[in-house]
């Protein structure tokens, strides 16, 4: 049962990377984009991508209290443990946060793009991809904060 769990986990922290990495890619191209219409195409393409974040953030969660049980571990028993938890839920936050503006740019893009955004469109946008920007930096450090914790504890680290 530990293994099942634990390749599950290894597999949910493969999804979150490949999802890491393809939507800095993703975002990268949206930004080089010269015209609205492929920024928009992008960012419709890019929607699947996004999702996988969630689905992995869940699956981690489900294995990882998985690995407590077989494990015979509390919310409380280990330092790593209980640190890693808590940097776990800032990152659903931020993942939700990120979702959201996320979300929310590329139904501005569309709009846009159609040509029926208002005035302060150009505006918002540039709002919306500086938190899309702080989001693909903060997120990818806080998911290498939590598999530092985890390969700490993993070596003995209490
Ligand atoms: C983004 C989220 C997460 C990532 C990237 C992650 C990563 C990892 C990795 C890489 C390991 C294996 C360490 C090793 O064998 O060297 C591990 C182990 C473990 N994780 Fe997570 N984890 C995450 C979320 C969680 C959550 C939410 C929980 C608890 C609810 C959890 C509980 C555990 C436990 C108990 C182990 C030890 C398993 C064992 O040694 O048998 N993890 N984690």
């Amino acid at each position: 049962m530990r293994e099942i769990t634990l390749i599950l986990h290894f597999l949910g922290l493969g999804l979150l990377v490949s999802a890491s990495v393809a939507g800095i890619l993703l975002n990268r191209q949206y930004k080089k984009a010269e015209d609205l219409k492929t920024k928009a195409l992008i960012l419709r393409a890019s929607r699947p991508i996004g999702l996988l974040s969630p689905v992995g953030m869940v699956i981690m969660l489900i294995t990882g209290i998985g690995n407590m049980h077989a494990l015979g571990v509390g919310i409380l028993t280990l330092g790593w443990l209980s640190a890693k938890l808590v940097v776990f839920a800032v990152a659903v936050i931020g993942g939700v946060v990120m979702g959201i503006v996320a979300r929310k740019r590329g139904a501005l893009v569309a709009s846009m793009a159609a040509g029926g955004a208002g005035p302060d469109a150009e505006k918002q946008l540039s709002s919306y991809d500086s938190w899309v920007m702080a989001g693909y930096i903060i997120l990818p450090l806080l998911l290498l904060a939590i598999l530092y914790l985890s390969v700490y504890g993993r070596l003995g680290g209490q």
